[in-house]
């Protein structure tokens, strides 16, 4: 038997607990493991309020990217032994905020020792999206890519990606949020009325890439500054890029391994802000729902092997 924290409806985050279940054991093409860290992600609250994700069956169990010991190896699954470290998605409904949860192999890598469990714990989703916003449309160094909320657990990593190309980055979030920002080397510019003006001094021509992480209103202010309206590309926001002309976010598994890569040899740093314990999920969640997260939250299970 092992924890795992679930809501038991759909809606708010009053049906939220940590409750009890049998180990889960890995079907075919996954891996059982004993969790170290788990992420923490707006994809989280989105899929208890039941806006975001195919419906699960209830009570749902949260979490979709986690770091941890492998301790069984599913059927099919080549390349993984118990007892290796990994980093990886999450098998859909099982929940990554547990101490026991089932990976997908296909989204599963080795965790190279220079990276923390903690810190690994915010690659899958967090680090696979920075890369994918990052690489969805070619950029020479030089070219110019803005990113609208650039302080946030994917942001900053997309922001240090965009550093490590040499491309012009430009990250769009709220003044708080400016010295952090700067720290990856991104110019800053404040979100609001002035963000239109602000980046076309900077950049009259317009912006070659705009990644967006937020979405609605936000979007359509930044959205017209890119010079081809096919280059925006949005995480938050699938409708709205759409009507824009735009593209939605397109992940693959083999980004989990490129990005890891490039955070092993140092070059990003996940930035993970706080940490919590599994039995301060509740709070941890909240941390991400409420914004003003200055980076990744993560939940940390096992510390003493990182
Ligand atoms: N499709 C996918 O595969 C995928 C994967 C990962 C993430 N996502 C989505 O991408 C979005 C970002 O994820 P995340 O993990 O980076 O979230 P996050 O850590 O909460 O970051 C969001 C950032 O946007 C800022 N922000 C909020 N309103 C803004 C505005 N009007 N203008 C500029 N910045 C604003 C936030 O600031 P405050 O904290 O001050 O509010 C925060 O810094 C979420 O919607 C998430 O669901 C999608």
């Amino acid at each position: 038997m092992s924890k795992v924290y679930v809501s038991n409806e759909y809606g708010g985050p009053e049906n939220q607990e940590l409750i009890t279940r049998n180990t889960p054991q890995p079907g075919p093409g996954e891996l059982g493991v004993k969790v170290h860290a788990a992420g923490v992600n707006p994809l989280d609250w989105k899929v208890r309020s039941g806006v975001a994700g195919t419906p699960r069956e209830l009570p749902a169990p949260l979490g979709e990217e986690a770091s941890g010991i492998v301790t069984a190896v599913g059927d099919g699954v080549e390349g993984f032994a118990v007892g290796d470290p990994v980093l990886g998605l999450v098998a859909p409904g099982v929940g990554g905020y547990a101490e026991d949860t089932l990976l997908v192999a296909e989204s599963t890598v080795l965790k190279p020792e220079e990276i923390s469990f903690t810190d690994a714990a915010a690659i899958p989703v967090a680090g696979a999206s920075a890369y994918a916003g990052t690489h969805q449309v070619e950029l020479e160094p030089g070219q110019s890519l803005l990113i609208n909320g650039a302080g946030g657990g994917v942001g900053l990593m997309a922001a240090q990606i965009g550093r490590v190309h040499k491309f012009q980055v430009v990250g769009v979030d709220h003044e708080d949020k400016r010295e952090l920002i700067e720290s990856t080397g991104a110019i800053f510019v404040a979100t609001g009325d002035a963000v239109a003006e602000q980046v076309r001094a900077l950049l009259p021509d317009g912006v070659d890439v705009v990644f967006d992480l937020v979405g609605g209103e936000a979007l359509r202010v930044v959205a017209p500054l890119a010079k081809n309206p096919a280059h925006v590309i949005s995480a938050a926001d699938a409708a709205t890029v759409g009507e824009l002309g735009g593209q939605v976010l397109r992940r693959t598994p083999e980004m989990v391994g490129q990005i890891t890569g490039v955070v092993q040899y140092g070059l990003v740093d996940p930035k993970v802000d706080t940490t919590y314990p599994l039995e301060q999920a509740g709070k941890a969640l909240a941390h991400v729902e409420q914004g003003h997260a200055r980076g990744k939250i993560v939940l940390e299970l096992i510390t003493s092997q990182d």
